[in-house]
């Protein structure tokens, strides 16, 4: 499913990045290389990123830059990763965050 905003009235969404792979809890996603990592979990329709300690409650987007630590997930081992701020590389593994993981 690919939900990524084509055309737009006023922003000019022409697009020049690389598209790259990542893997997101084990599934391939495709990405443009440089682009938050959220937007292109969000255009792949992918919405939690976390689950919370206590209640074990799914999170995802909230602020979108980079206060509120919702959008946090484990990427490339390392836990706490504000996605919503944290650049697409090619190869990046990530994987959905449940509570305050040691990585890994
Ligand atoms: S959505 Fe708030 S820090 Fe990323």
């Amino acid at each position: 499913m690919n939900m990524r905003m084509e055309n737009h009235v006023v922003i000019d969404l022409k697009r020049d990045a690389a598209i790259v792979e990542i893997s997101v809890d084990g599934q391939k996603v495709k990405a443009c290389e440089g682009e938050p990592i959220l937007a292109a979990l969000l255009a792949s329709g992918i919405k939690i990123n976390r689950y919370t300690m206590k209640k074990h409650e799914p999170r995802g987007l909230f602020c979108g830059i980079g206060q509120c630590t919702d959008c946090a997930m484990i990427v490339n081992g390392q836990p706490n990763v504000r996605t919503c701020i944290t650049p697409v590389q090619a190869g990046m593994v990530i994987q959905t965050q449940d509570g305050l993981t040691k990585g890994g």
